[in-house]
């Protein structure tokens, strides 16, 4: 299993004063040089963490797969064009939310959903489509030509160590069965935490987790290589 590590929280800082400390793009180099697979930054229409320049010296100026999350709009299509990046992972947006609640509806837009990923995957980009452990939206995601999802795991992760943990564990299980019998690469994320985390190695062949916010926070108190050092120990322990 892979660790992609979201650096969108250290734009959230930075952005807090308007300058330039702390650096994303030196955080997203500490996570390359520890040796985590991939950055992932979160590009939103309304700029709130991640701005323009972010994403282009992410891609330019670091040896290391980028995974450029998106909604799927006209704008974020011609910025990932332009840029190029390993992957796309498009997500819903929603201006007033905190941050991505629950995943993409691409069964109702399929039509949309198949001319938006089209000129991404012709263009050479993996693209993911954020949807939530639904069958319906796993097939509906593979008639799309994309060649990954990535599984909501926001549900599971506030229902860990609750009653409810079991059925949203098995929603995913499930989800990613289906997927992968379809030939879907599987990849999950939001909401993973040191704790949580550790039941993804109960999925076969998940191909990545993309996880931010917590290794974010517990760097606040640890540093960021000693939290992103314990977070590669949880991932890559089989
Ligand atoms: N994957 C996707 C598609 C997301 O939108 C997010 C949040 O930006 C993450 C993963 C990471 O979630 P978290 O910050 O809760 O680890």
């Amino acid at each position: 299993m892979l660790l992609g590590v979201n650096i969108d929280h250290v734009a959230t800082l930075r952005n807090a004063r308007g300058e330039n400390e702390p650096s994303v793009l030196q955080a997203a180099k500490i996570c390359v040089d520890l040796g985590v697979n991939g950055i992932t930054a979160h590009l939103r229409e309304d700029r709130r963490h991640i701005k323009d320049d972010d994403v282009y010296s992410l891609k330019n100026d670091l040896k290391c797969r980028l995974n450029l999350e998106m909604a799927a709009t006209d704008e974020m299509q011609k910025i990932a064009l332009s840029l190029l990046p390993h992957a796309c992972c498009i997500v819903p947006e929603k201006r007033m939310e905190v941050t991505t609640e629950g995943g993409l509806d691409v069964f109702s837009q399929q039509k949309r959903m198949c001319d938006f990923v089209k000129p991404l995957v012709d263009a050479g980009i993996f693209v993911s489509l954020f949807i939530d452990p639904e069958e319906k939206q796993v097939e509906a995601s593979f008639k799309t030509g994309a060649q990954f999802i990535e599984l909501h795991t926001g549900s599971y992760s506030r229902a860990f160590a609750t009653s409810l943990e079991e059925a949203e564990f098995i929603k995913l299980k499930k989800s990613a069965l289906f997927a992968q019998h379809l030939g879907l690469q599987v990849n999950a994320g939001h909401g993973l935490n040191y704790l949580n985390v550790s039941r993804m190695h109960e999925i076969p062949d998940i191909h990545e987790l993309n996880i931010g916010h917590s290794i974010i926070s517990r760097a606040v108190f640890t540093g960021l290589e000693k939290a992103v050092c314990e977070m590669m120990n949880l991932v890559y322990k089989n």
